[in-house]
């Protein structure tokens, strides 16, 4: 509680804490911890820049030519940030959805994409941890989100959410940190710390939140799955990703 409380001290007072945070239930800073990133976001656009690259993972593109994804398909990405995948999808007309917690991150997609796409159709503010969605999808990808969830419920209510929200012969890609060997957890007190980062488009140091970070090897990963009833169908190692390499990348399926 005390990192939470030096933290609303600095902020200004005449803002509600849901304004913040986009969300008003923000009662215990460690069960939040993965909101840190919200904080992240408004730290970096108030520098006027990006805080990821605006290249698309190739895995994403590889795996759905590899799987024949048709544009018909009905596509959900889990933590877009600044929709570096999604934008690029919905360019080559497929029909993706793309959520985030971050209503600032979500705010910047419909900026970065021309406010081409219909807010809440395509992009939309929306907790994997806590929030539900009626629609059933034909893929679902997650690059660099599920190495955010240290909390082990956290964790698996996001293999969960995935499993709750695939068609019966639906598959999804799950990208998470990590060489596959070894294994690494943050302190989710220190998530809304400040650190000095290095900006990725432009190397300018800033100070940001530091977040959170678990990062698993492939027995605990591939048991995580098995334990949420999805079955590996590939995995590798991807090292093509560059702000999250080496990366441990998985298709799964619902397990019949
Ligand atoms: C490391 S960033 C990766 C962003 C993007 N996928 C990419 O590859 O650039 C993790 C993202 O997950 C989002 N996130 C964290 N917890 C979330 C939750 N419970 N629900 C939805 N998004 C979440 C964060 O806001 C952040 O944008």
């Amino acid at each position: 509680m005390e990192k939470r409380e030096k933290f609303l001290e600095s902020r200004d007072n005449t803002k509600r804490e849901s304004e913040y945070w986009g969300n008003d239930d923000f009662n215990d800073i460690d069960d939040d911890y993965y909101k840190a990133y919200e904080k992240r976001y408004q730290q970096v656009y108030k520098h006027n820049y990006l805080w990821s690259s605006k290249e698309p993972t190739p895995d994403v593109i590889e795996t759905i030519l590899k799987e024949k994804i048709s544009s018909n398909a009905k596509i959900l990405e889990l933590g877009c940030g600044e929709g570096r995948d999604a934008i690029f999808l919905l360019n080559k007309n497929y029909d993706v959805l793309a959520v985030d917690y971050s209503n600032t991150v979500i705010e910047k997609c419909k900026e970065l994409s021309n406010y081409n796409y219909n807010y809440n159709d395509k992009f939309k503010q929306f907790d994997i941890i806590n929030d539900t969605l009626n629609d059933k999808f034909d893929f679902i990808y997650s690059i660099a989100v599920i190495h955010m969830f240290v909390n082990k419920e956290h964790r698996n209510k996001f293999y969960n959410f995935i499993y709750s929200h695939l068609n019966k012969n639906g598959i999804a890609l799950i990208v998470s940190m990590g060489d596959g060997i070894k294994e690494y957890k943050s302190d989710v007190t220190k998530s809304f710390d400040d650190v000095e980062r290095v900006v990725v488009n432009n190397d300018e140091k800033i100070n940001i939140a530091t977040t959170s970070c678990n990062i698993v090897n492939w027995n605990t990963f591939e048991q995580e799955l098995l334990n949420n009833d999805l079955v590996v169908k590939r995995k590798w190692i991807s090292e093509k990703i560059p702000e999250f390499n080496p990366a441990m990348c998985v298709v799964v399926c619902r397990k019949e």
